[in-house]
């Protein structure tokens, strides 16, 4: 049984100049109770899948102390009750060779596993890739696995000098990447066992920190909690509250080390999986499937870590500059009348508009590609007469094609059945749920006909009326029946023998069956990359149909989705909490590489205020993508809803937005063409002072402009944090924010400042 502890390597060798790889033989000492003595926020869970008793623990080998609020996820945050005990063993690493690229070994499963479907004997392959980027894979190397069909760099060689080195410790297996210069460990996967069975791969490692940012898409601040936190990764249709799954993912997180360094960590992994970070500070990620194949970036920088990273998943693509304007929405514009007149009173307000959109009330019984005859009878030249007037148009589309109208009745399910588009159930037929048309089909748009099928639809209705960008929504995918109108049957990928966090309990909870194929392979497997995959499709089809630069803003993203589209972060309510949330959101979707990111103003879910909405959009004139949209039956939310102050409010922040254009699409260029952030984080700029690290209520654009702005109700005033250096309050400098005596809103505005320098023409590079 398992359970007998082994020493590992020790500190690594710092002063070795040269990269090394030590295979560290494991000192074998008796098991005993010393295994045990563990520090409660150490300890490793050895229970994930179930509760389990003394004896059930004692019976896996593991160590049994109950502490804290409860033994296990559900009961609480702490420590969990049954834990490995120090060297338990899972798998021994043998023959360590050098490769080309790097390393390899052989694991060997030493012990007997838990979970059904362990795996017996792996490889390691280490691969050097460039002298910041290392990348580790851990396969079966007598069973091809499912791997995330994304393009990633391909590397012959290894580099000649690294900032990192490797060592590897044999038994227990474990894997160690520390920096050459000051030796600081950023992982060591020794610190618990690694599991690799069919549907549970799990490793762990140590933290140099706990300052961890990252691991979207949740509700969460900059800086993830290391106390006990489970973060599930599971694209969802979910209105965004803390601790749930929403709409995208993205398994790459950045870690702050003493002295200001950073690393980062990607896990290319598209499964449904958990991430646990524990007080030691830990990290576990717990994955239902594929393999293990991790990128870590050295930095040494976190702006050189957001590079690194987007050299592997893709620098971002180059919006038109008319996408930066201001955009107008809400669900509700019920005919091309009161849209028409949407516009006409934003004119004679005198607010700049650049996009006029429309949610679902444009369609013909809520299906893609058609339009109501009547209420929106003269869409198209609606549509033209926007373009004479300089705007742009954009309309939402969703994946779910409607499935119940007589064959012949309507062309894209007719197309799409004949062309075998569509994700099929366990019975070869197209699996059919049910969205906003009432039964839909599912594009899967993994297979290469159904990008030409998606080409086909977009040109046929870019005929007939010629918008100017995509809004894919729903696309997790979300649908309102659990799995089909028919169920799902009952395997192993419906029911695995772990289920993440994930909201609803089930993997099916709000999408379709887990079990259902697609081209590439199981939805199980493809899941979260439903958006990102339609975002391609989208992507391609307007660049093909209007020979322009495409604009698509998506709800559900993957990593690599910032190449193809934007994002709006969803569902949000229409209060405080979320104005403020909209801030590490927006920071870290420019981590994740997808700058053009914006929350809807003024809040989408329940009635705004008029205070609330002048916040917004004061902030809201700093998100990369600013869109004002509203829900269905809520309180009017256009900026020519509320009072002349509130509206002198917002005409000034939408006049400093237009007046920084130049300087945002510039920062747009520079993330396209060289890997940076546009909306970026204090830290970003400032990494030796980490007072910068966790500041989540201040925002910058590009090096130079720092935005402090009013996230609270009933303030005039705001207060911020300025790192050292020369500050000069824009307002000063730039577009003037007029004082109306004795108005409210313009005193305590968001204080932009801008530095010295040139924001043009600073670019401090690393290469
Ligand atoms: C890695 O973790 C193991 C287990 O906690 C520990 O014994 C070892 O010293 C660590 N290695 C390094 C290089 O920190
Ligand atoms: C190590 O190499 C030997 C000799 O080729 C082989 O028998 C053994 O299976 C290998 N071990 C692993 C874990 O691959
Ligand atoms: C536009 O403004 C007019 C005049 O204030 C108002 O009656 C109408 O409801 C407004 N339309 C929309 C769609 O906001
Ligand atoms: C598969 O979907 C078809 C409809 O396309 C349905 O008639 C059939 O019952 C479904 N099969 C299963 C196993 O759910
Ligand atoms: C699914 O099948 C498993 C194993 O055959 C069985 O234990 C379980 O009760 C079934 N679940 C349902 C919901 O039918």
């Amino acid at each position: 049984m398992a359970g007998t502890a082994g020493a590992v390597a020790g500190p690594p060798l710092a002063a070795a100049a040269a990269l090394l790889a030590l295979l560290v033989p494991a000192a074998a000492r008796s098991p005993g109770a010393a295994g045990c003595e563990v520090p409660p926020g150490g300890r490793f869970d050895c229970g994930p899948e179930r509760l389990l008793s003394r004896a059930g623990c004692e019976a896996r080998g593991c160590c049994y102390e109950p502490a804290g609020p409860g033994p296990g996820p559900g009961s609480g945050p702490g420590p969990p009750w049954c834990f490995f005990p120090r060297g338990y063993r899972s798998y021994r690493a043998e023959n360590l060779t050098a490769t080309a690229s790097g390393y390899s070994a052989g694991l060997r499963r030493v012990a007997a596993g838990f979970l059904p479907g362990e795996v017996g004997s792996l490889r390691l392959d280490v691969a050097m890739e460039t002298p910041a980027r290392l990348r580790f894979t851990l396969r079966d190397p007598a069973r091809q696995r499912y791997e995330v069909p994304l393009a990633t760099p391909r590397v012959s060689g290894r580099a000649a000098s690294t900032l990192y080195g490797v060592q590897v410790s044999q038994d227990p297996f474990g894997l160690v990447v520390y920096r050459q210069r000051g030796g600081q460990v950023l992982l060591n996967t020794t610190v618990a066992p690694l599991f690799f069975a069919d549907q549970f791969l799990q490793i762990s490692t140590s933290l140099p920190s706990h300052f961890i940012s990252g691991l979207g898409e949740h509700l969460t601040p900059l800086v993830l909690d290391t106390a006990w936190t489970r973060v599930t990764l599971w694209n969802r249709d979910m209105a965004p509250v803390p601790q749930v799954n929403l709409y995208g993912s993205h398994p790459f997180y950045l870690g702050m080390e003493d002295g200001g360094s950073a690393h980062g960590v990607f896990l290319l992994n598209s499964n449904a999986m958990d991430v646990l970070l524990q007080p030691s500070p830990a990290l576990t990620w717990r994955t239902t499937g594929g393999i293990l194949d991790f990128y870590v970036f050295l930095g040494p920088d976190p702006k050189s870590v957001v590079r690194q990273y987007l050299d592997v998943i893709g620098f971002p693509f180059m919006p038109p500059y008319w996408g930066l304007g201001f955009h107008l929405c809400r669900w509700g514009y019920s005919s091309t009348d009161i849209t028409r007149q949407v516009v006409a009173n934003m004119t004679a307000a005198r607010f700049p508009l650049d996009v006029q959109w429309n949610d679902l009330d444009y369609m013909d019984a809520k299906r893609d590609f058609t339009f109501n005859k009547k209420s929106f009878k003269d869409y198209p030249e609606m549509v033209r007469d926007f373009h004479r007037s300089g705007l742009r148009y954009i309309m939402i589309v969703d994946p779910g094609i409607s499935s119940s109208g007589p064959p012949g009745t309507y062309k894209p399910y007719d197309e799409g059945l004949k062309r075998g588009v569509f994700i099929r159930n366990a019975t070869g037929q197209p699996l059919i749920g049910k969205v906003w048309p009432g039964p839909t089909a599912f594009p899967d748009f993994t297979n290469p006909e159904t990008h030409e099928w998606w080409h086909d639809m977009v040109k046929d209705f870019h005929d007939q009326v010629p918008f100017d960008g995509m809004w894919i929504d729903m696309n997790e995918p979300s649908n309102f029946v659990e799995g089909s109108q028919d169920g799902c049957p009952n395997n192993s990928l419906e029911q695995p023998p772990y289920v993440p966090g994930v909201f609803g309990g089930r993997l099916r909870a709000g999408t379709i069956c887990a079990s259902s194929q697609q081209y590439l392979s199981s939805h199980y497997n493809l899941h979260s990359l439903y958006g990102l995959t339609e975002a391609i499709a989208s992507h391609d089809a307007l660049l093909r149909v209007r020979g322009k630069r495409p604009f698509v803003i998506s709800r559900s993203t993957f990593a690599g989705h910032g190449r193809y589209a934007g994002h709006w972060t969803g569902d949000v309510s229409s209060d405080w909490e979320q104005l403020y949330y909209s801030v590490p959101e927006v920071l870290l979707f420019n981590l994740f590489g997808v700058p053009l990111v914006g929350a809807d103003i003024c809040g989408f879910v329940g009635d705004t205020s008029e205070e609330l909405c002048v916040r917004w959009t004061q902030l809201g004139a700093f998100y990369p993508f600013m869109r004002n949209h509203n829900d269905h039956g809520t309180r009017p939310q256009e900026p020519y809803a509320f009072s002349p102050a509130a509206q002198a409010a917002m005409r000034n922040a939408l006049r400093l937005r237009y007046s920084l254009l130049p300087f945002l699409y510039t920062l747009f260029h520079r993330a396209h063409s060289a890997g940076e952030t546009v909306a970026r984080p204090l830290f970003l700029e400032f990494p030796q002072d980490p007072n910068t690290w966790a500041v989540d209520r201040q925002l910058m654009w590009g090096g130079g402009l720092l935005i402090t702005p009013v996230l609270e109700a009933g303030k005039t005033k705001v207060s911020g944090y300025f790192p050292a250096g020369t500050w000069y309050s824009l307002a000063g400098v730039g577009a003037p924010l007029p004082r109306h005596g004795g108005l409210r809103w313009p005193h305590g505005l968001h204080h932009p400042q801008q530095r010295a320098v040139d924001p043009l023409a600073s670019s401090p590079g690393h290469h």
